[in-house]
């Protein structure tokens, strides 16, 4: 079975729109763009058209690459203080000479779409997360459109990054499955993850997940964003060779990319109800 993320985000945006529509809310995202990476530019030029799309509105702010730590922390505060935004999103990675983690962390907890503040991901960990990070909460997303089981199976996630691997780990975990985080300095790799009923790959290298390091059914879920010796988009998984060995399986492109914005979006619309419900997350 192909996981289709791209038809899931779809039904997700459409739903979206129709809730927005229906709260009568506006809900508003800015982002913050630092420097002039095409691939960084790219992702925001999509957010800013998935916002349009479902009726939250959106600024962009843009900076130099040489622009100064201060000068990023100034840009984020001037949204944090601004009542009319109610998410920030600082598109990563940032050029060298900015202190990420003091970006990160000077982002509002309540405006954090992104779900990389200590906030986020503290609440996350104690199991009662307001903003997970949008690549694994998209997973998470696809995994429950298509009813793939998580109770009690036993999920591999090869990666242990802030944006990816440990919030994958973690929100598994909440969902009840028994999780194993592998990384670089792991014994045995192949052993463990051919262990997987779930296997996540969010590594970075193309073809590092062959049909021998898969469990025969096992779901297989592809964060990877990479190109292959053509300059073709790939994921971290050897597609063709592994879909006969997998019960289910994402694609990239179509499969975990485009949820990642679908979530973000829902990540806005839950802040602006945050805010206007009075910070009554119960209510979320
Ligand atoms: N689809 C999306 O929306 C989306 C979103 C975010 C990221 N991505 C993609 O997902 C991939 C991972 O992103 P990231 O931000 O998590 O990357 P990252 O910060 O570079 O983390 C990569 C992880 O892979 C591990 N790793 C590297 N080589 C390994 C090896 N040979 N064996 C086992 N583990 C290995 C690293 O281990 P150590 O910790 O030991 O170094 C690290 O934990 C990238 O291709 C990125 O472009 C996609």
């Amino acid at each position: 079975m192909i996981l289709d993320g791209k038809a899931v985000s779809e039904k997700r945006l459409e739903l979206l729109k129709e809730r927005i529509e229906e709260s009568g809310l506006y809900p508003r995202l800015a982002t913050v763009i630092v420097g002039e990476d095409p691939a960084s530019q790219m992702y925001v030029r999509m957010k800013h058209r998935a916002c349009e799309r479902v009726g939250i509105g959106s600024v962009g702010i843009e900076l130099p690459a040489d622009a100064s730590t201060e000068r990023v922390l100034e840009a984020v505060n001037r949204l944090n203080n601004d009542p009319d935004i109610n998410g920030i999103l600082v598109q990563l990675p940032l050029p060298s000479g900015v202190d990420t983690t003091r970006v990160i962390e000077a982002v509002a907890p309540e405006k954090d779409v992104d779900g990389f503040h200590p906030c986020s991901l503290g609440r996350l960990l104690a199991g009662n997360p307001v903003f997970a990070p949008c690549t694994p909460q998209g997973i998470m997303t696809i995994l429950e459109e298509y009813k793939i089981p998580i109770a009690g199976e036993r999920v591999v996630v090869v990666g242990r990054s802030i944006d990816v691997g440990r919030p994958m780990a973690i929100l598994l975990l909440n969902a009840d499955a028994t999780v194993t985080i592998c990384h670089s300095k792991t014994k045995n790799l192949a052993d463990e993850m051919k262990n997987a009923d779930i296997l996540v790959s969010a590594v970075g290298r193309a073809k590092f997940v062959g049909p021998d390091m898969v469990k025969k059914g096992a779901t297989v879920i592809d964060v990877g964003i990479n190109y292959d010796e053509q300059g073709k988009l790939c994921g971290d998984v050897d597609f063709e060779a592994v879909r006969e060995q997998a019960g289910a399986i994402t694609p990239v492109p179509g499969g975990v990319g485009p949820m990642t914005i679908a979530t973000l979006m829902e990540n806005t619309f839950r802040a602006a109800k945050l805010m206007t419900c009075c910070n009554d997350t119960a209510r979320l």
